[in-house]
């Protein structure tokens, strides 16, 4: 194609001085766009250096690395003195269609898969980066002992051998595996060797694994009702059939469920979002029950080390002599959610299946994070950093419980909870509770309505609280607001 003299007028183009990219490899990239989505044709002329320098107020010199960047990958050719010129080998034909081909694909693509995961980001836009009274399932992260753990994040990166920076065990770091599969003997009588234990990315990616292993498409999972809408999503989101299973006072009712389960999720020492700790005759019932069907159950043990009263109970796993149970434990209560670390305790004959989800997943856990977070268990602060917070937790569960009583008793009945980091409260009369969250949350005050955890209608109307994390100051003011909102309603 014959060179062209005419020289398009450049687009006025904003240099992002906040940005990481660097400045030359901004223009790069706007040369570079200009060119793929047509503006900028074979054979057109670029300005010169100096013209472009000067419209886009950058040095002569940061304008002659971005084009020698094009140079080399071919989008522009010419000779010093002679001018640039956009490359004559880029097919015109590709050039035209790019940006159209573009379009439409994406849409395409958009329409088929990516639409279907949208409707799971709807927790997420709402509230899920704030912290303000009574977001439930976040523990308190102004008390957690940062210093301690950016010291010892410090530490093993001078600690940890070389190889140990390399691709790591899919299973997770060995030494944190013996950490929690002692710990976990120990508090919550679950039974295990630390070869069982599969370090996860956090409950999330538990589940996740557990679908990949366990379950085929269109597989039906028995799931609380109302229940963790985190993992029914996940779980839907596999390609699961949900089938509802009803809560009653002692836990979770699986006697009439009309269809075949292939698996059962539960949380029995504290059932979310109800609070329920389920019986020992329903525990060992659920258990036999599942023995006899052949199907599991995955025991969700998500909050159980923070227990205030009567006998510590073991979980289900500890009692399960069949070995249905797959046992689940995150670190995002007892240490923070943004740490992402999770573990199963898989069934000894599973133990490489999990392995190579994992592999396949996310090849394995961030080294820094399991070591560190080892450490802190083997050098005592886990069960410190435990101990202060029960105590913590304990009195603001105490504080909030009174203060609930003084000032919301004509609205709330709050269900009695001795475990965990939060509670429902039973709305008097039945009202609205999607209603009145929304009053609430519009004024600050974040506290889930109970129905929009049900699968099936709730019977009651209730409000999720999670208490903990809150300190009394700001308990006291939450409470005074919904008090004036529920005045006025
Ligand atoms: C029932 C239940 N399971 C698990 C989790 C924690 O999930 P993750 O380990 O992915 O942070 C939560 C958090 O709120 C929860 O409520």
């Amino acid at each position: 194609m014959a060179k062209s003299k005419s020289e398009f007028i450049f687009p006025s183009f904003e240099i992002n001085g906040e940005s990481e990219i660097p400045v030359y490899r901004q223009i790069y990239d706007l040369i570079r766009n200009l060119i793929l989505n047509g503006t900028i044709r074979s054979g057109q002329r670029l300005p010169s250096s100096r013209e472009l320098a000067e419209k886009l107020k950058v040095s002569r010199t940061t304008i002659l690395q971005s084009l020698d960047d094009l140079f080399s990958e071919g989008y522009i050719e010419g000779k010093t003195g002679s001018g640039t010129f956009v490359s004559s080998k880029i097919p015109e034909s590709f050039i035209n269609s790019i940006s159209a081909n573009r379009t439409t694909r994406n849409k395409k693509l958009v329409n088929k898969k990516s639409s279907r995961l949208n409707k799971y980001l709807d927790a997420e836009k709402l509230d899920y980066n704030k912290f303000q009274p009574f977001k439930p399932g976040v523990p308190d992260l102004n008390n957690f002992p940062f210093s301690i753990w950016s010291k010892l994040l410090a530490n093993v990166s001078n600690e940890l051998s070389p190889k140990e920076f390399g691709y790591g065990s899919a299973a997770g770091y060995k030494p944190l595996r013996i950490a929690i599969a002692n710990h976990i003997r120990i508090s919550r009588s679950v039974k295990c060797e630390p070869e069982q234990i599969i370090i996860t990315g956090g409950s999330q990616q538990g589940i996740d694994l557990i679908c990949r292993v366990l379950l085929e498409r269109g597989n039906n999972v028995g799931f609380e009702d109302p229940g963790y809408p985190g993992a029914r999503d996940i779980i839907g989101a596999a390609g699961m059939n949900i089938v509802p299973l009803q809560m009653d006072e002692e836990g979770l009712s699986f006697k009439d469920v009309k269809k075949k389960c292939d698996l059962i999720y539960a949380t029995p020492s504290h059932q979310y979002p109800l609070g329920i700790t389920m019986t020992l005759n329903r525990r060992l019932e659920l258990i036999d029950y599942a023995s006899s069907k052949n199907i599991w159950i995955l025991e969700d043990d998500y909050d159980s080390e923070y227990r205030y009263d009567g006998h510590p109970i073991s979980s289900l796993q500890g009692i399960d002599e069949y070995g249905c149970v797959i046992y689940m434990g995150t670190f995002s209560k007892v240490m923070f959610p943004g740490l992402r670390i999770g573990y199963l305790v898989v069934p000894e004959n599973l133990i490489e299946s999990f392995t190579a989800a994992k592999l396949l997943s996310d090849r394995n856990s961030p080294i820094f994070e399991q070591a560190a977070l080892q450490k802190f268990i083997s050098d005592g602060h886990f069960g410190r950093h435990l101990r202060k917070m029960r105590i913590l937790y304990e009195q603001r569960k105490k504080f909030f419980y009174e203060a609930v009583e003084k000032h919301l008793n004509k609205y709330l009945n709050l269900h009695k909870t001795e475990t965990g980091l939060h509670t429902v409260g039973w709305l008097k009369n039945n009202r609205s509770d999607r209603k009145i969250a929304k009053h609430f949350f519009e004024n600050g005050v974040i506290t889930p309505p109970l129905s929009s955890y049900y699968i099936d209608k709730g019977k009651k109307t209730g409000l999720v609280l999670g208490y903990a994390a809150y300190s009394e100051k700001q308990i006291i003011s939450s409470i005074k607001i919904m008090k004036e909102i529920l005045q006025s309603k």
